[in-house]
């Protein structure tokens, strides 16, 4: 079985003091309610270490949004992997559908990211998914599938096992509309088969996929039964205690 796994994607809102009563919030409600899922809150960089703060001593863990390639030197702008690490991150999103469409990202630099999370010991969860056109001409799949191989070819199996996927299809993303339970669950089932030729079975099997876009508290239950589905990347719903809390399975 794998664990399941809900993290909060802030995007750019919440400031250090929004963001420690938003987290203080959540550990609040987890602690008396208790989940057996790992919860990750990931706010915007100068927000982290209030939250880390906040969470100190709660099962809550915090990831980074995104964070440069290279590990220290002249990059004007840039967060590297070993920063996060030392701050006491141990998450970071890789390839974000508005890092790849908003920013401009391409495969070859996400590709340097995927590594640079992964020696600097940090979880990457790596953001694939399809625009609404690619869907609608039948080549969801194999735009997907390209981005995974793309990115995560390649990598020795004991590196990918730390690995952490998460379809977000573009058109899903703060649009209020939310793939289908069957259709993310066959788009899912399609990345493992994928996983498992490029780093065999005990590897795929144990790679957790997670669903995106706009997940809201009535649709998560119903995502979170299937069992290709192994957790949820939550953005707008993540963004009230309320909200995000009622997305979790106690
Ligand atoms: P959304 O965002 O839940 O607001 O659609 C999801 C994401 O971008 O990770």
């Amino acid at each position: 079985m794998r664990r399941k796994i809900i993290a909060g994607n802030w995007k750019m809102n919440k400031d250090h003091r929004e963001g420690a009563a938003l987290a203080k919030e959540i550990a609040a409600g987890l602690a008396a309610a208790r989940t057996s899922c790992e919860i990750v809150l990931i706010p915007p960089f100068t927000t982290l270490p209030a939250v880390i703060d906040a969470i100190h001593g709660s099962a809550v863990k915090a990831g980074a949004q995104d964070l440069y390639f290279e590990d220290e030197g002249a990059f004007t702008g840039e967060i590297s992997g070993r920063m996060l690490r030392a701050l006491g991150c141990t998450h970071v999103l890789v390839g974000h559908s508005e890092r790849r469409h908003v920013i401009g990202e391409g495969g070859a630099d996400l590709s340097k990211k995927l590594r640079a999370a992964l020696r600097n010991n940090l979880r990457p969860i790596f953001c694939v998914g399809e625009l609404l056109g690619e869907r609608e001409s039948g080549r969801a799949f194999d735009v997907v599938t390209g981005q995974v191989r793309e990115c995560c070819e390649g990598l020795e199996p004991e590196e990918f096992s730390r690995v952490v996927i998460a379809y977000e299809p573009v058109w899903a993303i703060g649009t209020g509309k939310t793939a289908t339970t069957r259709d993310a669950s066959d788009m899912h089932g399609i990345i493992r088969i994928l996983l498992k030729e490029l780093f065999g079975t005990a590897a795929a099997d144990q790679t957790p996929i997670l669903y995106g876009g706009s997940v809201k508290p009535e649709s998560a239950a119903d995502l979170l039964a299937d069992v290709e589905i192994d957790g949820l990347l939550v953005g707008g719903a993540s963004l009230k205690a309320e909200s995000f809390l009622g997305i979790i399975p106690r």
